[in-house]
């Protein structure tokens, strides 16, 4: 199954509207913002909103900025992102500039006997009302779309968290209050079942950016090897410092290295002690996860690299970790650093306690 990436964009007011109550369209974001989102847009394989924001916006949604075209033809790419919507009720204006605008292929996901004539060669019938959105995943990706932008809207971006199945969300925060119940949220009821982690905040103009990632959820491997590195910090040499554990392990089982903070010399960290033990270019390391029982330090004291550096020097693709390092002795930013470079973060803070308890002798640190 190949799924497109999914990154889902909105804005918002401050109170958590898409638009208002009135019938035109409220303008939540500034020049810098819809820069940003044609941006987006160009490195799309397709647009998908649903068929609310067809009817209520009638969006083009075509990439604006003739470089970034441009780009994308030199790219070997088409210039315009394919246009996909979706409907249940096939109630789509075959007049819609979703169907009248630009030359890029366009999809109508429908139920069976909704499609309207005047749509063209559009519309895909799907076999379902509601069409179902991991079956229009999985035929985009048949489709070849590797990267969906989702522009909304409420409905829409509600459905797709709520079945988990968002990696990524940018949202846009206006300075403008609507305070009209009878307005779209952002978010409608839904289970919401990913926690997103946040990976960037961002002033842009008036507007507030914040980006985030759905955070991925441990295996029962993953919990496994973690209380290992749990265990491995309790042979720690006493010590002023935080007490970690770390073990690194392939997805088979095996156990690639292992280490505990003051392993070696009383300076070295857990991470750094369990990689010493592998060449940083072991090939084993693209497929491994870093196990550690508190979050890689961002900066320290004791060595010029921190555990964050040391583990993007190698192909590590995730890290898993029971508790985030309270910023008792430098701004903790390992998460931060590694979701930034790419990294799998997985926390699974249901064992923090335990890694708070090895750590007692810390000051504020509580189990
Ligand atoms: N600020 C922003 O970033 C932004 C962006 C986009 C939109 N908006 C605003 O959002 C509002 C529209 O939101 P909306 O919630 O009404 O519409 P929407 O999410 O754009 O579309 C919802 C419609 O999609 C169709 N649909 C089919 N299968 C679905 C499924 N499995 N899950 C969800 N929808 C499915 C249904 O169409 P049928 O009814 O045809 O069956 C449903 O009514 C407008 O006010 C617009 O201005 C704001
Ligand atoms: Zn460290």
């Amino acid at each position: 199954m190949n799924r497109p990436h999914v990154l889902l964009s909105a804005a918002q007011s401050l109170d958590g509207y898409l638009d208002d109550a009135s019938g035109t369209r409220l303008l939540l974001s500034n020049e810098d913002d819809f820069a940003e989102v044609d941006r987006l847009r160009a490195e799309a394989d397709a647009i998908l909103v649903g068929a609310g924001t067809v009817r209520a916006d009638n969006p083009r949604l075509l990439v604006r900025s003739p470089e970034l075209r441009q780009a994308r033809i030199a790219a070997g790419r088409p210039e315009q992102p394919m246009k996909v919507t979706v409907t249940g009720s096939g109630k789509l204006d075959p007049e819609s500039r979703f169907f009248t605008v630009g030359d890029a292929p366009k999809l109508v996901y429908t139920a069976p006997g909704t499609a309207a004539d005047g749509w063209g060669t559009a519309a895909t019938v799907v076999d379902s009302a509601p069409p179902r959105l991991e079956h229009i995943l999985d035929d985009l990706g048949k489709r070849g779309v590797q990267k969906l932008l989702v522009e909304g809207g409420s409905a829409v971006h509600t459905a797709l968290l709520d079945a988990g199945l968002a990696d990524e969300l940018r949202l846009a925060i206006a300075p403008i209050v609507v305070g009209d119940p009878r307005a779209p949220r952002f978010l409608g009821t839904g289970a919401f079942p990913r926690p997103l982690a946040l990976t960037e905040a961002r002033r842009l103009g008036d507007v507030v950016v914040l980006h985030y990632r759905a955070a991925a959820e441990p295996s029962s491997l993953d919990v496994l090897r973690l209380r290992q590195a749990i265990e491995l910090a309790g042979q720690c040499p006493p010590s002023s410092t935080f007490r970690v554990g770390a073990v690194i392990g392939l997805p088979d089982g095996t156990v690639l290295a292992t280490g505990h903070s003051g392993e070696g010399d009383p300076r070295n960290h857990a991470e750094e002690a369990a990689l010493a033990k592998l060449e940083p270019g072991d090939p084993r390391l693209a497929a491994a996860t870093m196990y550690s029982s508190l979050e890689p330090c961002s900066a320290r004291a004791s060595h010029p690299k921190s555990c964050t550096q040391l583990i993007l020097e190698t192909a590590i693709p995730r890290v898993v970790m029971a508790w985030r390092e309270p910023s008792l002795f430098v701004e903790a930013e390992g998460v931060e650093q590694l979701l930034a470079a790419g990294r799998q973060v997985i926390e699974v803070p249901a064992l923090g306690a335990d890694v708070r308890r090895a750590n007692t002798h810390l000051p504020g640190v509580r189990p």
